[in-house]
């Protein structure tokens, strides 16, 4: 192999490695734990973290279909509560996305309980 087609093949794999960088589906990077949910237990009695999973997976799915993710922080709770309805409209005016009253609701709690971090 000469010089000329090393860094030919040096360009590709950069390429390629930005590529698949850029595919993959958004992920939010903060995890939800146990501690979030015992945070918002008095807003939400019984809230669990599986809820709180459910509803961020909801979020990733059905969220970035117009925009980017939102960062929960971004918004405050009263905001949310009147975005939330207003964009779960949207999603399901988009073929082949459904996100029904409950899945709703997962999605709003989600964004109320990983926004309110460190408050
Ligand atoms: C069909 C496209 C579409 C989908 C799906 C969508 N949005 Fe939006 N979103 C928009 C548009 C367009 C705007 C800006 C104009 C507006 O507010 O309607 C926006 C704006 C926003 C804003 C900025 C604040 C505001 O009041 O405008 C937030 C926050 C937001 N979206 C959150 C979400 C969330 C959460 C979801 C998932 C439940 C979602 N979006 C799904 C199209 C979409």
């Amino acid at each position: 192999m000469n010089k000329k087609s090393l860094l030919a093949g040096a360009c590709l794999a950069i390429l390629v490695a930005c590529g698949t960088a850029k595919n993959s589906t958004p992920k939010v990077e903060v995890m939800p734990t146990q501690g979030d949910v015992d945070r918002v237990q008095t807003k939400f009695p019984g809230y669990t973290l599986d809820e709180l999973h459910e509803g961020k997976k909801l979020f990733e799915a059905n969220c970035n279909l117009c925009h980017r993710l939102k960062k929960p922080a971004s918004e405050p709770e009263e905001e949310w509560r009147t975005i939330v309805p207003r964009m779960v409209k949207k999603v399901n005016n988009k073929e082949g996305h459904h996100v029904d009253p409950a899945g709703e609701e997962k999605i709003l709690r989600y964004l109320i309980t990983m926004g309110s971090v460190g408050k």
